[in-house]
């Protein structure tokens, strides 16, 4: 898997950014302001992530998404590691990360490439999306936040 910065005139990836945030809308926003990065196998891109610099030293990784035939391969594990990397080459020092309450397997994730749990955003997703979510038999309706230092 080769894994690479996107180029200003590329199209993103939308279905898979969609994958790991149903709103379209949110979608648009962050990808106008942070740098996306695809993972590609043999030509064909298979994963993405999204870095989004926020406070001074932070940067947000604020999407990250496998395609589904290829999920629990390694591949989102080899994507939170690489944007780890992209992160402290570009000098920031701290990684910011927010997923549901019901994201078992994204709190998994984050957990064993060292991401540490530090505050819980209550009813965010309740407040801002219009469709209930559901993963895991589990509303999600609460932004479990965490964070690393590089
Ligand atoms: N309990 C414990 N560990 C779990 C787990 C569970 N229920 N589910 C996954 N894991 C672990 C895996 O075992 C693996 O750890 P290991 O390498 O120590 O074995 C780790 O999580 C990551 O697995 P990996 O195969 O690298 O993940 P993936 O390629 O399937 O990608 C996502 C993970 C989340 C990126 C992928 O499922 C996806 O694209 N989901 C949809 C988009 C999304 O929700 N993105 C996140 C937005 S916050």
């Amino acid at each position: 898997m080769n894994i690479r910065k996107l180029e200003l005139d590329e199209k993103p990836p939308i279905d898979l950014l969609l994958l790991a945030d149903p709103s379209h809308m949110i979608v648009e926003r962050y990808i106008e302001r942070g740098d996306c990065y695809i993972a590609e196998k043999e030509g064909e891109a298979i994963g993405v992530y999204v870095l989004l610099p926020t406070k001074p030293n932070t940067i947000e990784l604020v999407n990250v998404a496998v395609k589904e035939t290829y999920q629990k391969q390694g591949f989102g594990k080899q994507l939170v590691l690489d944007a780890l990397k992209q992160a402290a080459l570009c000098g920031f020092k701290t990684v910011e990360v927010g997923t549901g309450n019901s994201s078992i397997e994204q709190l998994a994730l984050y957990q064993k490439c060292g991401f540490r749990i530090k505050s819980v955003d209550s009813d965010f997703f309740v407040k801002h999306y219009p469709q209930v979510i559901y993963e895991n038999g589990i509303q999600c309706r609460d932004m479990v936040r965490l964070s690393i230092e590089l």
